[in-house]
């Protein structure tokens, strides 16, 4: 198969990125998996600041960290990722979003709109120019379509000078397949 699902085509983006010694965002630790992968790639001497709302999924991520002998690339933030700015003070090569809610948890916490927004705001006004920011939305459960609407007349509006949009999605899929938005920042605002 030639066309890639979505979650490898996120991870190739990322790979494409990131080099070793760079700072990066998880925006959505969850159970940790793509913290995992960044904390491979920025290397010994790079960091990936993880956030979540939720004390079961930054434990499931310490856990992962754990397991794979990296934790010491990460710091984990139980807080939302629209404080970024609190919390990230260096230049960031990349971040990643899996929007929704934590497969096997409580499905009424789910990323919003204005939240997801304004930490891309915050990430992009970080992102050094070449970086990207790679969003999976998942938009089937309630509240997802709210989301995915309200982050798509965001993104359309960005100006092309400043940030460039791609959109990567299957057409013909059933049951609200997750798609991909990926920035990629080209100049400083
Ligand atoms: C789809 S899951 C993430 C899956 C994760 N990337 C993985 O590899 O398992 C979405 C996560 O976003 C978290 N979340 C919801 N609102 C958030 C916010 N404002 N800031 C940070 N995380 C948030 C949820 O608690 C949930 O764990």
């Amino acid at each position: 198969m030639i066309l890639k699902r979505v979650l490898p085509f996120s991870q190739e983006l990322l790979t494409r990125v990131i080099e070793p010694g760079n700072s990066v965002v998880d925006a959505t630790a969850g159970n940790g998996h793509d913290t995992v992968f960044l904390a491979e790639l920025v290397g010994e001497k790079g960091h990936v600041y993880a956030f979540d709302v939720q004390v079961e999924a930054i434990q499931s991520t310490a856990e992962k960290l754990q397991q794979a002998n990296l934790e010491t690339r990460a710091t984990l933030i139980l807080d939302g990722h629209e404080n970024v700015a609190s919390y990230v003070e260096t230049e960031i090569a990349a971040a990643i979003f899996n929007l929704g809610y934590l497969p096997g948890s409580n499905q009424e916490i789910v990323t919003k709109g204005a939240s997801t927004i304004q930490a891309i705001e915050a990430i992009l006004h970080k992102l050094k120019i070449g970086g990207i920011i790679v969003l999976v939305v998942y938009h089937g459960h309630p509240g997802g379509e709210d989301e995915k609407n309200s982050l798509m007349d965001y993104v359309r509006e960005l100006p092309q000078s400043y940030v460039h949009v791609l959109s990567y999605q299957f057409l013909n899929q059933q049951n609200n397949p997750p798609f991909i938005i990926a920035l990629e920042k080209m100049k400083a605002k």
